[in-house]
């Protein structure tokens, strides 16, 4: 395994890092997801990725049950607020109750003291930023939380909390999570240029676009048993990815994956870390084997001869526009 500072930050992270949205606690049995953690921690993943909403909050269980016994210190636990957890206003978003509220259900489901990163899971537009930054700042100041970050926030709202943080002297973001793949390069216009120059990493998700970059999904079939377009909730997730053409023209990168001698699903977790501003991609993976396998594509350098290829293969079929970043004009 490799390891990247997040950001311009004192942490580091696992290039591969392992995240359990859609499988623990829903898609996959407890033994198949500790198993995952378990193969996690046999490559040297270090960085786990979860969310107070995941599975209506049994991931974070899951997780904290699959890490009992591992040092606190070897690892890094990332988990994140923001969506809702239950039916009341004050159960979304990231309001200062909120934003309390969730860590200390957080930190009792993962059964740890802290928080290596927390992060803001979307903007939200019904509260002042200042008020979440401030929030965000006694939890790093209470030693509950260690780093902030957010995620799929617009380059504005980011230059936002950075205002925020600098004006009123509080702790400032180090990271964003946002989704990036081969596929989809919206924060390359705008949001990587800032973060660049502010000092934040992107710890990134769905890098393999949720399965359809192993070239597991043909056109025309049936989606292989047992995969995330089976899974009634994964599959509401996947509509994007499963159209023919786009699976058509992922078929045209094995022969780049097989001369580049990886596997379709290594290529593609690679392709994120090309990125400089990219700290770490987060896979998931329903089997300790997908695991295994992905990792091996940390420290992988591919060459720009390559990389033009990829974008020949994929054409037109590569989304680029920074509009597509949205979160909720209103709490949902
Ligand atoms: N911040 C956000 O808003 C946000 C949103 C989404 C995700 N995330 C984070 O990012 C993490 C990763 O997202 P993701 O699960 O969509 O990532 P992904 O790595 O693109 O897709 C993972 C899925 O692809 C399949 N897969 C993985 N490796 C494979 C391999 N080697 N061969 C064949 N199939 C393979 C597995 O599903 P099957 O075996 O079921 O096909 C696996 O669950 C999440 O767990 C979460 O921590 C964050």
């Amino acid at each position: 395994m490799e390891y990247r500072h997040l950001g311009k930050s004192g942490l580091k992270v696992s290039e591969i890092a392992y995240g359990n949205w859609i499988t623990h606690g829903s898609q996959v049995e407890e033994e198949a997801a500790v198993a995952c953690v378990r193969a996690a921690l046999d490559e040297g993943i270090t960085t786990f990725d979860t969310a107070d909403v995941y599975a209506g909050g049994r991931a974070e269980e899951v997780l904290g049950r699959a890490l009992e016994g591992v040092r606190r210190e070897s690892v890094e636990i990332c988990t994140k607020v923001y969506w809702p957890t239950g039916p009341r206003p004050n159960n979304a978003g990231l309001s200062r109750k909120h934003v309390i509220e969730t860590v200390h259900t957080s930190l009792r489901s993962l059964r740890t003291d802290y928080i290596d990163l927390f992060q803001a899971h979307r903007y939200d537009h019904e509260t002042p930023v200042e008020e979440t930054m401030r929030a965000f700042d006694d939890l790093v100041r209470a030693g509950k939380v260690l780093y902030v970050g957010v995620s799929e926030w617009r380059a504005e709202e980011i230059a936002s909390a950075l205002r925020a943080a600098d004006d009123l002297g509080l702790d400032r973001i180090v990271s964003n999570q946002p989704q990036y793949n081969m596929l989809w390069r919206v924060i390359e216009a705008e949001v990587v240029p800032l973060c660049e120059k502010e000092g934040l990493g992107q710890i990134v998700w769905s890098p393999i676009a949720q399965g359809v970059l192993t070239g597991k999904y043909t056109p025309g079939a049936a989606p292989p048993e047992n995969s995330r377009a089976t899974d009634p909730s994964g599959s509401s997730f996947m509509r994007r990815l499963l159209r023919d053409e786009v699976l058509t023209a992922v078929q045209g990168l094995r022969p780049i994956a097989e001369e580049a001698g990886l596997s379709m699903a290594q290529l593609a977790v690679a392709w994120t870390l090309q990125n400089p501003n990219v700290s770490a991609a987060i896979v998931g993976a329903t089997r300790p084997e997908q695991v295994r396998e992905n990792a091996k594509a940390a420290g992988v350098r591919l060459d720009a001869g390559l990389m033009s290829r990829i974008d020949e293969v994929l054409g037109g079929l590569v989304e680029r526009d920074p509009a597509r970043t949205a979160s909720p004009p209103s709490r949902p």
